[in-house]
């Protein structure tokens, strides 16, 4: 980890970045499942952040070393000691040495920076890339690859005419926090409304939303034909024609996209009025290619019945009044509460997210994947009085974007958002988090322990 001044678009001036290996996002891992590999993440940043710090928030005294990093593979199934846990960071100068067991099915990961307190300013800053996991199953579908797939990391951010970086602060100097935070400026790989020459055939992009708050509704202009082929933990069970695409703060969608009716044509990929990007398509003759594989894979029927558990957890957001600001917290509890969540390993459990709030909450559990079984509406007055669960309509079935393995839900504002989660890998300590990094800071972050089930 490491300063570096990264070139963000022609007419801008050099921006200072923290980045890994200085590159933003940071270089793409490709790891293959079973293959492990051992990473050493070095901290070589300066001794000075220069984002404002909040040191009222959790975890982010002023008693602290002001930068501190560690580093998590989001998805990525991985023992506890190598998961990057928020206050396992480490100060400038040291180092840690991290096992990626690569025991998992074929998937768009990426890995950030979680830094307790500071995580949202260090992911800002730049600390982010990606992990792609492969698998021979995935290889042997003839999927677009080498030159036809890219990784496509989104996030937004606002620029100074200076052409540095500029994180909006609250009002008291004090306390910085801000409960979210919306930029003007749009970088996919760390360019600024950059374009690509492609070739008028099929190309595989690996989508990441690597924004701190900012939700993105993707569409291609003018349209292209273009499939969903997988979500966060992989492939989906066959190719999914796409019109838009939704996705929350660390969701990841497996994209292929077919230029080839678009020949002598430029495409931008936007976000609602955004414009993000231009695939500048060549002339030349469209290439022949075969089609998608119908099947990509066996995505069993979600089994809520065998669950051993089922866990209602409410999220909410409260008054600080000491500190005239919000508070956000998962099921009531702050991150210094003794572990409430205390799966078996080995075992299944259906987790009811009870969002309280107007807001959409993208909710992350580390190590495991999960599948969403449905959503529905409450009476969230008379669950926040009295604590009874009275539902109402019908529980809507997850879209069929969301009906494969997921690592990352968006909790809808005032439903019930049901997820079943198997508690494979290792026992020990990991978190569950919303993912709008704001949140997570102020302290919409617990953890959670696995548990060996008793011989
Ligand atoms: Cu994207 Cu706790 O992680
Ligand atoms: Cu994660
Ligand atoms: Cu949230």
């Amino acid at each position: 980890m490491t300063e570096a001044a990264v070139k963000v678009h022609r007419d801008v001036p050099l921006t200072r970045a923290w980045t890994y290996d200085a590159s933003f996002p940071g270089p793409t891992i490709e790891a293959r499942n079973g293959h492990p590999i051992l990473i050493e993440w070095m901290n070589a940043l300066p001794q000075r952040h220069f984002l404002p710090i909040d040191h009222t928030l959790c975890g982010a005294g002023a008693d602290k070393p002001e930068v501190r990093a560690i580093v998590h593979v989001h998805g990525g199934k991985v023992p506890p000691e190598s998961d990057g846990y928020p206050e396992d960071w480490i100060t400038p100068g040291k180092s840690l040495t991290y096992l990626y067991p690569n025991a998992q099915d074929a998937a768009t990961l990426w890995y950030h920076d979680h830094a307790m307190g500071i995580e949202r300013l260090n992911q800002y800053a730049g600390l982010m890339g990606v992990y792609l996991m492969r698998d021979d199953h995935e290889a042997a579908l003839g999927l677009p690859g080498g030159a036809h797939e890219l990784p496509l990391v989104l996030c937004d951010r606002w620029f100074g005419q200076d052409g540095q970086l500029r994180y909006s602060a609250s009002e008291d100097p004090a306390a910085p926090w801000v409960s979210e935070i919306f930029c003007d400026a749009h970088l996919v790989n760390g360019k600024l409304f950059p374009y690509l020459d492609v070739e008028p055939r099929r190309y595989r992009l690996r989508v990441v939303n690597g924004s701190n708050s900012r939700f993105y509704y993707l569409s291609f202009d003018p349209g292209v034909v273009a499939h969903q082929i997988g979500s966060d933990q992989g492939l989906l069970s066959a190719p999914l024609e796409l019109a838009t695409l939704t996705l929350a703060p660390a969701e990841r969608a497996d994209v292929v996209v077919d230029f080839s009716d678009a020949a002598g044509k430029n495409v931008l990929l936007k976000s609602q009025s955004f414009q993000l990007m231009q695939f500048r398509v060549g002339r030349g003759r469209p290439a022949r290619e075969p089609a998608l594989p119908r099947k990509l894979r066996d995505i069993p029927r979600p089994r809520p019945e065998a669950a051993v558990t089922t866990r209602t957890l409410a999220l909410n957001e409260y008054h600080d009044a000491g500190r005239h600001r919000m508070l956000m917290l998962l099921n009531g509890k702050r991150w210094h509460d003794p572990v409430t969540e205390r799966p078996r390993l080995g075992t299944a459990e259906v987790w009811n997210l009870m969002n309280l709030t107007e807001d959409t909450h993208p909710i992350h559990l580390h190590l495991v994947r999960f599948r969403i079984l449905d959503r529905q509406a409450f009476d969230a007055d008379e669950f926040k009085t009295s604590g009874k669960l009275v539902l109402q309509g019908k529980p809507i079935p997850p879209t069929p974007d969301e009906a494969g393995w997921k690592d990352t839900v968006r909790a809808e504002a005032s439903m019930m958002t049901r997820i079943l989660i198997q508690f494979d890998g290792y026992a020990g300590r990991y978190v569950w988090h919303c993912h709008v990094l704001e949140h997570a800071a102020n302290e919409m972050m617990r953890p959670f322990e696995v548990v060996e089930t008793p011989t």
